[in-house]
């Protein structure tokens, strides 16, 4: 299959994973991009930007083709070292970047003077205009039904991703409920020119997680997500569980005062507990509605090669069936 997104990034197939935090390490980049798609370290995840460029440097042995890093800026009152992580980008010789969260503005002349590519993952059209406007190549557009943030505004993707074909000019992916190679036939009808997936590589074989939250993605069915953080402007699909009833008791019961402080201990720290620990009820972590979808845990290449596999006969098979002659 050939997109703008397949010419853009010289990837085979027009599938992104998405920075995922404490799952997007070397392992799981290094297994998409292998498998012919773009696979994303989170600069985050990493404490340290030396950490990075050694991350960096370790999925360079793991694979020769390309791959990207996540740099998501988060509201945060004493910011992580940004500059410092750009560098070990721009030094590691990475050629793609996901900016994700704030505004990545002040960081594309030095990501264009290394010759990166970036794409921005947003939640609205008028984000994603923006990050048009400021010289982005590309953008993520993240749905309503997305794992992670998916804004304020409560858009699906129905609606959202043919409003952004309708006003971008730079390619797209659609990102949040994206599965199988339904998700990726409906995407490309629906004008994007790929799609980007989290919650779906989380539940493979290579994803580098403990066991327990791949098996409770594939028990998880699409009613199990919950918003949180919605007081705060900052609202977070997660799976539900002990520690996110904890916290939406609280939303409950302190209504509009609610602070940060408040919820810290659902929502700090819980990911290294829960990616490397195991521990299901720790608190808030990512997940999308897509869950539902989820049945398996494949190896990335095998995920990949039946979504183009099934692409294809949707497209040739069911599809192109239903033209009358
Ligand atoms: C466990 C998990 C962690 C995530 N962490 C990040 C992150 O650190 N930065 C980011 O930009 N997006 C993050 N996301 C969002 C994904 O990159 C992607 O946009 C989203 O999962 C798409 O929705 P889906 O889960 O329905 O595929 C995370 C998602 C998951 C499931």
């Amino acid at each position: 299959m050939r997109t703008r997104i397949t010419e853009l990034f010289g990837i085979e197939h027009p599938i992104v994973q998405g920075g995922m935090h404490f799952v997007g390490l070397a392992e799981l980049t290094s297994a998409v991009a292998n498998a012919g798609g773009l696979g994303l370290i989170t600069a985050l995840t990493q404490p340290t930007p030396a950490a990075l460029a050694a991350e960096i440097a370790r999925c360079k042995t793991m694979t020769d083709k390309p791959f990207g890093v996540n740099l998501t800026f988060l509201p945060a009152r004493t910011p992580p070292d940004y500059p410092g992580y750009v560098r070990a980008i721009i030094e590691g010789g990475v050629k793609i970047v996901e900016t994700a969260g704030n505004n990545p503005q002040q960081w594309l002349p030095v990501l264009k003077e290394a010759g990166i590519k970036v794409i921005h993952k947003c939640t609205s059209v008028r984000h994603a205009l923006k990050a048009q406007e400021i010289g982005c190549d590309a953008v993520s557009v993240d749905g309503f039904e997305c794992g992670g943030h998916p804004g304020e505004d409560d858009v699906p993707n129905f609606i959202l991703l043919p409003r952004a074909a309708e006003e971008l000019e730079i390619p797209f992916v659609a990102s949040g409920g994206m599965a199988d190679a339904r998700s990726l036939v409906a995407a490309l009808a629906l004008g994007a020119d790929g799609i980007n997936m989290g919650t779906r590589f989380l539940a493979t074989r290579e994803a580098p997680v403990h066991e327990n939250v791949k098996q409770a993605i594939v028990a998880a069915s699409e009613l199990d997500t919950r918003l949180v953080m919605r007081p705060l402007r900052n609202t977070e699909r997660v799976l539900v569980n002990a520690g996110v009833e904890r916290l939406l008791d609280k939303e409950r019961r302190l209504g509009a005062d609610i602070t940060f402080a408040d919820i810290v201990s659902e929502v700090g720290g819980v990911y290294p507990k829960v990616m490397r620990g195991g521990e299901m009820d720790a608190g808030a972590w990512s997940c999308g509605m897509v869950a539902g979808l989820i049945h398996d845990i494949p190896s990335v290449k095998d995920l990949m090669a039946r979504i183009v596999a099934d692409a294809d006969t949707l497209i040739r098979g069911r599809l192109a069936g239903m033209l009358a002659a």
